[in-house]
């Protein structure tokens, strides 16, 4: 059958009079059965995929754990514990669920003062009609070991060649607590907030220091931790523990440090290397597995403008879509904004918080795009709902911020009120992309492209069971504080 394939694909190569060696490559056999014909899209494909130097795979050649490891696996279970919550309420997991793409479904994170704390996604609700007070939305931790320089939609925790500088340091001095790279870094943060997981009474007027070591020993039941938590809890942790470090006799003490535990969670995170999808398959050579849609729309994300493109790649650049730039692409100004000390200004300054840099005003981190179409709601504080909306924008950001409905959020009380005035200071700073006309066609086809960038396994949960901890009552910590979610 395959020969006669091959032999009817030399006559016809024969009859076109192309029978030069590039002509030949122009049939890609693939695992079907048919041959697959090379079309005229996908050799301007292949030209812009040699241009831009793309690979398919942004983890190649790093050294990123697999998830089976002692020490990931320590990771999961602190991940998915409330024990690392001042009230014992929330868990890193409770809004990077691996089972919502690595985020947690809404526009802005509720972690402390849920009605109910093992709800996850849009009927996750906060108590007493409070508006939310984590500003921004959730990105995913997925891929977040191909992250070269920046955490954070600010890039607050950075690395800067001498170091890692992070919020508890003047920035951009190093951090000498930060740790090995910048997930470790990064998962030492949540727990001292006090929105996310520290609550407004743990360590009450202590330092960020202070509180992970409080929680620390709290985990460990040392020092002032001594008796906060069941004692079958501490052993049970102290076990997880000196298994993963390979110290069999080691003291909890020792072993159960805040060191440790960020270690252990970024161990976690950096497993969740979900690389796999289609158009990494097309950019190796499978022509067949991306759609002819989704090609087109390759073209558009790829070309320049004038080329009959919308250069998306020149910012969401690379294997990995991003080229860890801030830029000001005007995302509707929703939400109580960030680090106001006047509660009446609810506005986000993005990067400029950290640098002061005028130039940075509503700068926020261009972020990856592989599993785009799993990560919504979308933007820096979730304004974006759908991804056809956010496309749009990126499209025209102007005429999508001046027309933007915030009835689109599927969120209680986020508010919106400032929402022109905002746009109006927003407006006064530089803008990063002009508006374009564009075909509505071309929103669908875009839209075929970015589906392409999604790893299967991210969709299907029993591929994701190996990043969710067992729901089984028995291999669970005995106090019960492992967070086992309904959606
Ligand atoms: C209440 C919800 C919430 C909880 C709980 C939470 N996070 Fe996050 N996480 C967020 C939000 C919101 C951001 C973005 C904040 C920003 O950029 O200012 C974020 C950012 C991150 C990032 C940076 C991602 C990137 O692309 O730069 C990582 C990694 C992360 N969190 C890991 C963790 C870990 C580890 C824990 C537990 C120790 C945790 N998170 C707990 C909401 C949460
Ligand atoms: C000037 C640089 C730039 C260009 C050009 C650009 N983007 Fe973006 N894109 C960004 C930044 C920055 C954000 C994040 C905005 C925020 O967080 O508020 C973003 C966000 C996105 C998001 C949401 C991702 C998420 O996880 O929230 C999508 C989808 C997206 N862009 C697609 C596109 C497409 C499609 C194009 C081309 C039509 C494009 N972008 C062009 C910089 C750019």
């Amino acid at each position: 059958m395959q020969l006669q394939f091959f032999i009817l694909i030399c006559a016809l190569t024969l009859l076109q009079g192309c029978n030069d060696e590039r002509a030949a490559s122009i049939y890609i056999p693939n695992n079907s059965s048919a041959p697959v014909l090379r079309s005229d899209l996908d050799s301007s494909l292949r030209e812009l995929i040699q241009q831009y130097g793309l690979k398919g795979d942004p983890a190649q050649q790093l050294a990123l754990p697999s998830i089976e490891t002692p020490l990931a696996q320590l990771g999961m279970k602190l991940f998915f514990s409330k024990t690392l919550s001042g009230n014992l309420d929330v868990a890193c997991a409770t809004c990077h669920h691996p089972l919502l793409g690595g985020g947690d479904n809404l526009s802005l994170s509720i972690g402390v003062d849920a009605i109910d704390t093992d709800i996850l996604g849009n009927k996750r609700m906060l108590q007493g009609n409070l508006t939310p007070g984590v500003p921004r939305n959730a990105p995913t931790t997925f891929n977040i070991g191909l992250w070269k320089q920046f955490m954070f939609h600010d890039g607050r925790v950075e690395s800067t060649g001498s170091g890692i500088t992070t919020p508890d340091v003047a920035y951009p001095l190093p951090d000498p607590l930060a740790g090995a790279n910048l997930a470790h870094a990064q998962a030492r943060f949540p727990v001292t907030s006090n929105h996310e997981m520290r609550g407004k009474t743990f360590d009450a007027g202590g330092t960020t220091q202070s509180c992970r070591e409080r929680l620390a020993e709290r985990l460990g039941g040392y020092g002032v931790g001594a008796g906060l938590l069941q004692p079958e809890e501490t052993q049970y942790w102290l076990e997880q523990f000196r298994l993963a470090y390979q110290q069999p006799d080691a003291a909890a003490k020792q072993l159960i440090t805040e060191q440790n535990i960020a270690a252990a969670l970024s161990e976690y995170e950096r497993s969740q290397i979900f690389t796999n999808n289609p158009w990494k398959q097309y950019v190796q050579g499978d022509l067949s597995a991306i759609s002819e849609s989704a090609k087109q729309g390759a073209l558009l994300f790829f070309r320049k403008r004038g080329e009959s493109g919308y250069d998306c790649a020149s910012c969401h650049r690379g294997d990995f879509f991003t080229d860890e730039q801030f830029r000001n692409v005007l995302t509707p100004p929703i939400g109580p904004g960030k680090g106001n000390t006047d509660p009446a200004i609810q506005q986000d300054y993005g990067r400029w918080l950290v640098t002061h840099n005028p130039d940075d005003k509503f700068r926020f981190r261009t972020p990856s795009l592989l599993n785009v179409a799993v990560t919504g709601p979308w933007g820096h504080n979730g304004a974006f709902t759908a991804l056809d909306g956010m496309v749009e924008h990126m499209l025209n950001p102007f005429q999508s911020a001046i027309h933007y409905n915030p009835a689109q959020l599927q969120q209680a009380n986020v508010p919106s009120s400032h929402l022109q005035q905002n746009l109006r200071e927003m407006l006064s700073c530089d803008t990063d992309i002009a508006g374009q006309e564009y075909r509505q066609e071309d929103v669908q086809l875009l839209l075929a492209f970015l589906n392409t960038l999604t790893d299967p396994c991210v969709t299907n949960p029993a591929c994701m069971g190996k990043w969710t901890p067992s729901t089984d009552a028995t291999q669970q910590d005995p106090q019960k504080l492992q967070l086992n979610a309904t959606f």
